[in-house]
């Protein structure tokens, strides 16, 4: 930074610890006390499950990550070149690395302003200040919170606007949560946005459930994470070892649906939240749905939502596609 110029972001925070474990403690109170057990996918990522994470995406089996940041690096001038945008709103901007590959890619200083969304805080704070840090000219305005709930929050677009939906994110929602999230991506657009999502496709069952019951048994740590989140949030007495993970496809549904399955007959106890969950042996909490997609099923969604899809990118073995969004 030159001396006499400060150079600074704002940040909105619409999740702060204490809504944190309020909507953590009614969210497990619902999801245990259901017919069918489960447990919303947001919460695996404590400090533990995002290194978990990091290291699902380096393992031969997790083609995802890998896929979508080659078919990103090969599409990236197409895209520009289609949305020229002088705004990005990311949600989920993790360490913000993409981010920063666009900004390089771009005309200089064509992109002035940058939105990262994420419900890490730390994160999105540390984000801003590295970017504002390295990139004097760009206007910063980081919101901490989650995409299901604070999208109406995001500003109005200033200028051409791009909205970063990475990573197959999306898929962690069902049918209608999609529908849900594609209204409201519709507000985030004016006439000349555009919006960019990346999904996992439909393809070969062995393929897919190779994915997600990894040979090093990252996955199923990762998994069992969200037992730990509840017993230190809530105060629990989760024993993660008498839980096994199990994944399968099923192609019905177009979804990895991801368990972790009791091995006995047991009791637990949530001190926090006054409660016990007994278990039946071979009982499963649903930990994660991970829906895999097909241009159609793509195609049908953003249409119910006034969207419209521009260009569909994939990789050569059609393992992977970014979706790029306009306006209807
Ligand atoms: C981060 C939601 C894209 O569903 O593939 C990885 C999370 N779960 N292995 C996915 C995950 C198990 C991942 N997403």
């Amino acid at each position: 930074m030159r001396k006499g110029i400060s150079v600074s972001y704002s940040l909105d925070v619409f999740l702060e610890p204490y809504a944190f474990k309020q909507n953590l403690a009614a969210d497990v109170r619902r999801g245990l006390t259901a017919p069918q057990k489960y447990l919303l996918p947001k919460y695996f990522y404590d400090d533990a499950g995002s290194k978990l994470f990091d290291r699902i995406t380096e393992l031969p089996e997790y083609y995802l990550t890998r896929t979508e940041q080659h078919l990103f690096s090969s599409v990236k001038p197409h895209i520009l070149k289609a949305t020229r945008p002088q705004e990005v709103v990311e949600l989920g901007c993790g360490n913000g690395d993409k981010f920063r590959w666009l900004l390089h890619a771009a005309r200089d200083r064509e992109i002035s302003a940058y939105i990262p969304m994420d419900m890490n805080a730390g994160l999105v704070e540390s984000v801003a200040r590295d970017l504002v840090r390295d990139y004097p000219f760009l206007a910063v305005h980081g919101i901490v919170g989650d995409f299901e709930t604070h999208l109406a929050h995001i500003p109005p677009p200033k200028g051409r606007r791009l909205v970063t939906f990475m990573g197959s994110t999306i898929g962690n929602l069902g049918p209608e949560q999609r529908k849900g999230f594609i209204a409201q991506l519709r507000c985030l657009l004016d006439e000349g946005s555009h919006a960019l999502i990346g999904l996992d496709l439909v393809k070969d069952a062995g393929m897919l459930e190779a994915a997600y019951n990894d040979q090093a048994g990252v996955t199923a740590d990762f998994n069992r994470n969200i037992l730990l989140v509840l017993n230190r949030e809530l105060a629990g007495d989760f024993r993660p070892e008498t839980f096994t993970h199990h994944a399968f496809f099923n192609r019905e549904a177009s979804r990895i649906e991801m368990h972790l399955v009791s091995r006995k007959e047991q009791q637990v106890r949530l001190a926090a939240l006054e409660m016990q969950a007994a278990f039946q042996s071979d009982e499963t909490i649903w930990t994660e749905s991970s829906y895999k997609f097909t241009v159609g099923m793509v195609e049908e969604m953003l249409a119910a939502g006034g969207l419209r899809l521009e260009q569909w990118y994939t990789d050569e073995a059609g393992w992977y596609a970014l979706a790029l969004i306009g306006t209807a």
